[in-house]
């Protein structure tokens, strides 16, 4: 949250890529979502409308889970249970949170820090670590991140 109580945006930075450009394009989307998240809250928009949003979000999420486990599966990448767990985990949270979602309440402001720690630190560091292994294994069309 900023000094004027608003919450703050992620920009996609270069430090996200994965060097799998599913994966990637999976995680502007998602940043893109959880933008439209927290842009609606601050605008103070009504729960129908932040719902909806949410609802989005969650599904996007799921759908993008999936699409990087079966890569996992697919690639025998030796972390795929430890790094499935967070992905359960995650996905538990939000949807528990979501049912009970109220604009203005502290679920959105549980629900808006939880997004945001959750999504930038899950990308820097357990998605980035499958990226270098699928550049590593020379899975078609994975690179190598950029500087
Ligand atoms: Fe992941």
């Amino acid at each position: 949250m900023d000094c004027e109580g608003r919450w703050e945006l992620i920009a996609w930075t270069d430090n996200y890529i994965t060097g799998n450009p599913g994966i990637d394009s999976d995680h502007r989307r998602l940043l893109a979502l959880f933008n439209e998240f927290s842009t609606a809250v601050n605008a103070g928009q009504g729960d129908g409308a932040v719902r909806r949003i949410l609802d989005d979000l969650i599904e996007y999420t799921q759908y993008h889970f999936s699409r990087e486990e079966r890569l996992m599966q697919e690639s025998h990448y030796p972390d795929y249970e430890r790094h499935k767990k967070m992905h359960d985990t995650f996905t538990r949270q939000i949807a528990d949170a979501g049912y009970h979602l109220a604009v203005g309440s502290d679920l959105s402001a549980f629900l808006l820090s939880l997004l945001a720690k959750w999504l930038g630190g899950h990308i820097l560091s357990a998605d980035r670590k499958f990226g270098i292994f699928l550049v590593g294994e020379g899975t078609p069309g994975s690179s190598v991140p950029g500087p």
